[in-house]
């Protein structure tokens, strides 16, 4: 990890490490002293340091200290997480607390995630199952993918973790045949937000989903899914809970919708 943080610090302006944030994050991590997986799984750092400054991610020199400060801390944490045993540096924000709260409760045995992106709340679901346990994620650009794959091997949960690349759309119809889903215990909606309600149909009309099958999606108030919203709250099928959070970084309030669906 240490080689990593250099490498980091190395690569921004000011450096990083001075900073006060980074330092207090830097000086925790080390004092949990992580056991060590050995051999360490390939890290490409240049790759998944690229696709964060290709559009539409600002080039990382025009960031402001405080949020860079963040994304490496993020970076740091995201590519620790196998290695610790007390995941502190990953508890900062409420919408990761609460994404943690419901895998606890739910104890799934098999998870499907929309929406990948590099791998953040993959990893951060994963580290929560069980041995055997399966966690599918759907992303369909394929750089977003390729980093994800990185992050996940790096943190060591290759095994658990099945990225399938496309379109969420396309996907689903195949989870029955192709990737041998029965039903799904917890399923986490985390894409375009347009997208909620049509998937959440598909689910439906695929039978993907049983009685007690749990749906936690993400940003329901910004960027916000109000039909989502208003479908699980009223069609009758699904009991919902509300849990408010906070936007990450932007401090803008959200919340996330737990639906149960009542099969
Ligand atoms: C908000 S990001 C996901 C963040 C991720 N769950 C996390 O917390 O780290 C949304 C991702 O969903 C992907 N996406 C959006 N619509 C999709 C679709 N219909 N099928 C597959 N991937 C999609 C985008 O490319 C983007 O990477």
């Amino acid at each position: 990890m240490k080689g990593q943080i250099s490498a980091l610090t190395v690569m921004f302006q000011p450096p990083l490490a001075s900073n006060a944030l980074v330092r207090t994050f830097v000086q925790g991590v080390m004092r949990i002293a992580p056991p060590v997986h050995s051999p360490l799984a390939p890290w490409d750092l240049n790759l998944v340091l690229s696709v964060p400054q290709d559009s539409p991610f600002e080039p990382l020199h025009e960031l402001p200290l405080l949020s860079l400060s963040q994304k490496v801390a993020f970076l740091v944490a995201i590519t620790s997480v196998g290695r610790v045993s007390e995941l502190a540096a990953l508890q900062v924000a409420v919408s990761g607390l609460i994404l943690d709260k419901i895998v606890k409760e739910t104890n799934p045995n098999i998870v499907l995630e929309l929406g990948t992106y590099c791998g953040y709340s993959t990893v951060r679901i994963a580290r929560l199952l069980k041995p055997g346990i399966r966690l599918l994620t759907v992303e369909f650009n394929p750089a977003y993918a390729a980093v994800a794959k990185q992050i996940i091997e790096f943190a060591g949960f290759k095994d658990k973790v099945q990225i399938l690349e496309g379109n969420t759309h396309d996907i689903i119809p195949q989870l029955k045949k192709k990737y041998e889903v029965d039903t799904l215990d917890f399923v986490f909606v985390d894409h375009w937000k347009e997208k909620y309600l049509p998937d959440i149909q598909l689910l439906e009309k695929c039978r993907l989903l049983r009685k007690g099958s749990v749906i936690l999606a993400d940003n329901v108030i910004c960027p916000g899914a109000p039909d989502f919203l208003k479908y699980v709250r009223t069609c009758g099928h699904y009991d919902c809970t509300n849990y408010p959070s906070f936007l990450e970084y932007m401090n803008e309030k959200d919340a996330l919708e737990k639906a149960v669906f009542r099969g």
